[in-house]
């Protein structure tokens, strides 16, 4: 799938986004290695730390039905739901990925009208904690 029409995907996720507290629409959609694509939005709580992140929201949906391998993800972002510049997962959701995906996994990161960026995992969360590398 090319990056645009998942970029596409991850915009249409952000109109699901419950965020009333922050006013920030996130989208997320996440490519699994078969083929199919899971959409997250983030779901805010008016406790604040229980929020959780579009991103998460799409891993665990795919976790949950079976998906144990990605192929890439989209992530977009704004306020009101207007993408104006990048939107780049928080430190939580890295460590997600990092628990699924390798070093080149690619995160679409779009820019609205700056176009999208691509990083991978590693330079999102480079050293990150693994436990098939740390835990012997
Ligand atoms: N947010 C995400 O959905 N993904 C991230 O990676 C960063 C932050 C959400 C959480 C909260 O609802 C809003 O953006 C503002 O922090």
């Amino acid at each position: 799938m090319a990056p645009e029409e998942l970029i596409r995907l991850a915009r249409e996720a952000m109109t699901h986004a419950y965020a009333p507290y922050s006013g920030y629409y996130v989208g997320a959609a996440l490519l699994c290695a078969d083929g199919t694509v899971y959409q997250g939005c983030n779901i805010e709580n008016a406790s604040f730390s229980p929020t959780v992140c579009a991103e998460r929201t799409a891993f665990f949906k795919a976790v949950y039905d079976g998906k144990r391998e990605f192929a890439a993800l989209a992530v977009c972002g704004g306020k009101g739901g207007t993408v104006t510049g990048y939107f780049p997962p928080c430190g939580v959701c890295r460590q997600v990925m990092r628990e699924f995906c390798g070093d080149g996994f690619p995160v679409y990161l779009d820019g609205g009208p700056e176009g999208y960026q691509v990083k991978t995992l590693a330079e999102l969360l480079p050293s990150g904690f693994e436990a098939a590398r740390y835990m012997r």
